[in-house]
């Protein structure tokens, strides 16, 4: 049975003193692992301050280990400041950095070499679905998927874009249908999670269908109150599965 995994995105936002205060009001939850992703400089204080069952991850890395890359950061640089996990592919790097799936796998590679799993975030823009590449698209961001990745180092996120921080949230008919096609390209070890306006008000609908294997949160990872009702959702899935 796959672990139930729920990632909080915090973006460009939060400060020490949020941080410490956030942090510090997570619930750890053993029936589901929990991962936060703040922004690098809070990586070491997200460390210190979380149960000590929340795993801290990045956002993004460079895909070279050192080197004269002002203002990047390297996968082992976070890896050394206490990250299990690294973000890539997020649709905001792809859209407002030029991403290219081509960057995004020498990114995923320079990650696993350091040791740092990676939540490797696909999904189609509004345009792209109302012109039915829905399913195109997404697979052919997972095509390209190096020999180095495997269900234990590399988790996949289906982030429709259109429904990142809009509120308009996929139906589950639309996320069922991607996510069986993305088991069907990773196989049935890899976690599959879904990103794109998750709540506690309904995080359990979107957690209880049967591809989806948690979630990426982002605005509602940045409240300990609206985060941990997350978890909590997770966690009364997991639970109910395991009674089944
Ligand atoms: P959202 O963001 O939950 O605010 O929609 C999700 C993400 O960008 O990962």
């Amino acid at each position: 049975m796959r672990q139930k995994l729920i990632a909080g995105n915090w973006k460009m936002n939060g400060t020490r003193e949020m941080a410490k205060n956030l942090c510090g009001a997570l619930e750890s939850q053993n029936a589901v692992e929990v991962v936060i992703c703040p922004p690098a400089t809070l990586i070491r204080e997200c460390f210190g301050f979380s149960p000590s069952s929340v795993k801290v991850g990045g956002q993004d890395c460079h895909e070279s280990s050192e080197g004269a890359f002002t203002g990047s950061i390297s996968a082992g640089m976070l890896r050394d400041a206490g990250a299990e996990y690294v973000i890539l592919g997020h649709s905001e790097r792809r859209a407002q950095f030029g991403e290219s799936d081509t960057l995004i796998m020498k990114k995923l590679e320079a990650s696993h070499k350091e040791g740092l799993k990676v939540i490797l975030c696909v999904g189609e823009t509004l345009e792209e679905r109302e012109e039915g590449q829905t399913l195109n698209v997404v697979s052919r961001q997972l095509s390209m998927l190096p020999p180095c990745v495997n269900s234990e180092n590399t988790v996949i996120a289906y982030e429709p874009v259109w429904a990142i921080g809009t509120g308009k949230v996929a139906s589950l008919e639309q996320i069922a249908e991607v996510h069986a096609a993305i088991r069907s390209q990773v196989g049935e070890k890899t976690r599959i999670l879904y990103g794109g306006s998750v709540k506690a008000d309904n995080a359990v609908e979107i957690l209880s269908l049967v591809d989806v294997d948690g979630a990426l949160v982002g605005g509602a990872s940045l409240k300990a109150d609206s985060f941990n009702a997350i978890i909590k959702a997770a966690t009364q899935v997991s639970l109910q599965a395991k009674a089944a």
